[in-house]
């Protein structure tokens, strides 16, 4: 068989040809595209009306799990991650799933010990997975030694990625080079793999390299080639086409709706390119436009607000400048906006490569991309003309000690020690396979939740996530209501909230009351905004004043029905005062100097404090963060409490 793409001449219908080597195809809208286009956000109810059409179509396979879904799914949806699966399962009677396995890191963001990641292949598989896309984000394949084992015991196909990085322009250079691949596609190979996937997360496999990379890699291993690109950069239908002319066996793609930006390219296109080639895709682009008709009228209008549409451009150049990842580049920004750093983007993006550099030259895919991400900011904020690495997050001492495994390039000697200084596991790196030195975490992670994991699969769920899995096992089993913001939208509700924006733009929205009351000398107004609309609104309190937080609170605020036996307490600093000096007459107090989320305090009130030790760990973007004492004294006040959410400058607590 040639590898030149044939064509013929017919019609739609009547004389189509059966393909004599059909590119298979892998869709991925149920997990990679909203993963990237709406934040990880779909909903299963919206998967459903659109399953058994998509399971018709012939797809190689359906990407439906893993990744960020299983953090989002129950942190923000209030969905349980293992229910979506049984679900789609009954929709999709044939079509294989597909789930994409961070190898011994699972979904979740660090490595996990051995018990935990046999368990969670197997409660995967059991629950009906198919495929395990695995992936290490620093290709070291000694992290796959766990779960594959389990996999290929389960039955299962076990699909072995190389994350596709670089640090020049194009293919090439000293560390990834066409031999670095090649290398990497012989290690799977020869581990088991039932087929390798080149994983361009970033979309930086360009056309002609990637031609190269696949002839080369054909000619190295004899198991499929699946190519995973992401449209970032705006090359990857053109690295399609070139792959496919090198042979390579199956493609990524996503239905139109969730097509390009930092997602995939689109089916559609590409059925039409193949059409009637001895590469034809073979399949009915009538039945896609089926999908794409539910998707667009009955799902995406309830996820429109959530694309990025700040940019008109659907191509990110920044990626072919930096060679980052375009969702490590949107977190950067989110990051520094919260900071109000933003006008720090030029440091960062100056940074980034030479952190890169100092930590071995990893790839950048999660979590490394969040890992070398956080600290640049860090460096950029934190750091002083004398002093490098001021703050390290407890990722980077992580990946120092070895914990993440071995780094393409040596980590600098310099990092590397000051961030394993005084490191609990020592000062002295490992360099056996990470999971080597884990303690077990199952048991203690069921001694931790008790009854309120109710099986393994609930369990497994704690383990990964401590502290927003809890919450939502509270909200499963009914111990505390689910808020809000983690209910779905319905279509009602999205065309009232339409309306009201057509309104308020065309001016109709502020009516004339011819009863309302006159407006006081309290009101003060709010700038309100809903999606990218702007609203300015005054707010009258009805009632008495308003004491609104951040402001200065005079006196403690004593109930006065409260028995007065108690000597008064110093008021309790404000919560959220960005702009609280750090010594105040109760104490000084430690400021959160990014906003984010509590995971643990280790002292508590009462507790007695020496300069330098680690207070509370603050997670922030995905990375712990160890917030040390400012002072030596005793810790006067606490004022939140483990997951707890908190703005930048917040009081975490008062040393006296
Ligand atoms: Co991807």
């Amino acid at each position: 068989m040639s590898d030149q793409v044939q064509m013929t001449t017919m019609n739609y219908d009547s004389d189509r040809p059966v393909a004599e080597n059909p590119v298979k195809i892998m869709d991925l809208s149920l997990r990679d595209g909203h993963q990237s286009l709406f934040a990880t956000r779909g909903r299963t109810e919206d998967m459903i009306p659109v399953a058994e059409l998509m399971d018709e179509v012939g797809f190689w396979a359906v990407e439906t799990w893993g990744g960020a879904t299983f953090d989002t799914m129950h942190r923000f949806l209030n969905e349980d991650p293992w229910e979506r699966l049984r679900t789609l399962k009954r929709y999709f009677k044939k079509t294989p799933f597909s789930m994409l396995l961070r190898a011994q890191n699972l979904v979740g963001y660090r490595n996990y010990a051995d018990d935990l990641a046999l368990a969670f292949v197997d409660r995967a598989a059991a629950n009906g997975m198919d495929i395990f896309r695995t992936f290490d984000a620093l290709n070291d394949y000694r992290n796959f030694e766990t779960v594959v084992g389990e996999i290929k015991k389960c039955g299962k196909h076990f699909q072995g990625c190389i994350c596709y990085t670089m640090t020049e322009p194009r293919l090439g250079g000293d560390v990834y080079n066409l031999d670095y691949y090649i290398a990497k596609a012989k290690d799977l190979e020869a581990m088991g793999a039932d087929s390798i996937c080149i994983k361009d997360m970033a979309g930086l496999l360009a056309p002609y390299d990637a031609y190269n990379l696949i002839k080369a890699m054909k000619e190295a291993v004899f198991i499929p080639l699946h190519l995973h690109s992401h449209f970032t950069s705006g090359m990857s239908p053109m690295t399609h086409l070139k792959a496919i002319e090198a042979g390579v066996d199956i493609i990524d793609t996503v239905m139109t709706p969730y097509a390009y930006r930092t997602a995939h390219a689109a089916i559609e296109p590409l059925v039409m390119t193949l059409l009637g080639t001895n590469r034809d895709t073979g399949f009915d682009i009538r039945k896609l436009a089926a999908i794409n008709e539910i998707l667009e009228k009955e799902v995406m209008p309830k996820y429109k607000h959530l694309l990025d549409d700040s940019k008109v451009s659907i191509i990110d150049i920044n990626v072919l400048l930096h060679q980052t990842p375009g969702g490590m580049l949107s977190n950067l920004v989110n990051q520094l906006r919260e900071m109000d750093a933003l006008d720090k983007i030029d440091e960062v993006y100056k940074e980034l490569p030479r952190v890169r550099k100092d930590l071995g030259q990893i790839p950048l895919v999660t979590p490394t991309s969040q890992i070398v991400g956080v600290q640049t900011v860090n460096n950029v904020l934190h750091d002083t003309a004398d002093e490098r690495y001021k703050m390290i997050t407890g990722q980077v001492k992580d990946l120092c000690y070895g914990l993440y495994g071995k780094t393409a390039t040596p980590i600098n000697p310099e990092v590397q020690q000051k961030a394993l200084k005084g490191y609990p596991r020592g000062e002295e790196p490992i360099t056996c396979r990470p999971a080597e030195v884990l303690e077990p975490e199952l048991d203690k992670a069921k001694a931790e939740i008790g009854n309120l994991a109710k099986d393994m699969d609930d369990l497994i769920l704690y383990a990964q996530f401590p502290v927003t899995g809890k919450k939502f096992l509270e909200w499963k089993y009914g111990i505390t209501p689910a808020p809000d913001s983690v209910k779905p939208i319905t279509m009602e509700q999205v065309k009232a909230r339409e309306a009201l924006v057509k309104k308020a733009l065309a001016g109709k929205l502020i009516e004339k009351n011819e009863g309302a009351p006159a407006k006081s000398e309290s009101a003060r107004t709010f700038n309100v905004f809903v999606d990218n609309e702007f609203f300015s609104v005054d707010v009258d309190p009805v009632g008495g004043p308003v004491v609104f937080a951040g402001q200065p609170v005079s006196a403690p605020a004593a109930a006065p029905a409260a028995p007065a036996a108690a000597p008064a307490a110093p008021a309790p600093p404000p919560k959220n005062e960005a702009a609280a000096p750090t010594a105040s007459p109760a104490g000084t107090l430690l400021l959160a100097p990014m906003p984010g989320m509590i995971i643990k305090y280790e002292k508590r009130v009462g507790d007695t404090v020496a300069k330098g030790d680690t207070v509370v760990v603050l997670e922030a973007m995905k990375m712990e963060n160890a917030l040390p004492a400012p002072c030596d004294g005793t810790i006067k006040a606490i004022d939140f409490d483990s997951g707890d959410t908190i703005t930048k400058g917040a009081v975490l607590c008062v040393i006296g």
